[in-house]
């Protein structure tokens, strides 16, 4: 019996056919990617003083204009949730496929562009670098005149703080529902979409516009749409299901394209 890896109709070996063949290669993450790191996922029920709450309600501009304190004591919450969690094999899996200036089958350099939903920084700390498109956990702006606010922050505490410029509400630097995405991402993350030949979907719900839309306008320039997940999303934009989690398929598909191009 072979295994899924070694039989040439299973979906690893397509993906890992169709990717040593790709001039270029965009990534999207999402919040699967950190789940095997100890984050729990946007969709995921919420636990402890928050369980009555969806994340949808708190990563929401109307919710921080009608009550900053609940949205900003949510964050500081979050924060001591992600302060001590360390990359995981999939996140080591990307950089040691990006670092190593990859070859396509027939000995062109590879383009791999990182493009991540996740305002972690758990590429960062594997040694990647990613656009974010929604923003940093770790950074804070001022709600009204947008100056960073850069003075350490004790995540233990919930008292709001204020801008030293104006007197405003001092907030996340994480685009929220109704927020524009940052416009410098955001060009990359198009371009590197439409220009991709293979387009990498992986740990996203693929149900939060605009970033979800990208797989569609590779899709639509020609690109093949793999998709990893242990729940499978079932887009139509998806040719190729990698079905399980990504800690496990990342690290053997980064492998075996080492294995086909060696
Ligand atoms: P979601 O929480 O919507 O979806 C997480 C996805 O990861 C689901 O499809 C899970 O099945 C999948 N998943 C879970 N464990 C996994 C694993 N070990 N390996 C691979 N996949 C796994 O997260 P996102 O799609 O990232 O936006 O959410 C998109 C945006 O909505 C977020 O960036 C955030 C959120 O509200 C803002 O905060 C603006």
């Amino acid at each position: 019996m072979n295994t899924a890896a070694e039989n040439p109709q299973s979906p690893f070996h397509q993906a890992v056919h169709a990717i040593i063949s790709a001039r270029k290669v965009c990534i999207l993450t999402g919040a699967g990617i950190s789940a095997e790191s100890g984050i729990p996922t946007f969709r995921d029920k919420q636990t402890g003083l928050w369980e009555n709450y969806r994340a949808e309600d708190l990563a929401n501009i109307n919710a921080f204009h009608r009550d900053p304190q609940l949205v900003w004591s949510w964050y500081q919450w979050r924060r001591t949730l992600v302060q001590d969690k360390k990359p995981n094999p999939a996140h080591h899996a990307l950089f040691e496929w990006v670092q190593k200036t990859p070859s396509t089958q027939s000995g062109q350099t590879q383009e791999v562009v990182l493009i991540t939903q996740n305002v972690d920084d758990l590429h960062e700390q594997a040694g990647s670098t990613a656009a974010h498109l929604h923003g940093h956990l770790w950074k804070n702006r001022c709600a009204d005149c947008h100056k960073p606010y850069e003075a350490p922050i004790d995540y233990q505490s919930d008292a709001l703080l204020i801008c030293e410029h104006c007197g405003g509400y001092v907030r996340p630097d994480i685009v929220w529902f109704g927020e524009m995405l940052p416009q410098q991402a955001w060009q990359h993350a198009e371009l590197a979409a439409s220009e991709c030949d293979v387009f990498i979907s992986i740990g996203t719900s693929s149900i939060v516009y605009p970033a979800a839309g990208l797989a569609g306008l590779a899709k639509s320039h020609g690109a093949t749409i793999i998709e990893v997940n242990p729940n499978p999303t079932n887009a139509p934009v998806v040719d190729i299901q990698l079905e399980g989690k990504a800690g496990d398929i990342l690290p053997a598909l980064v492998a075996a394209l080492n294995d086909n191009l060696t």
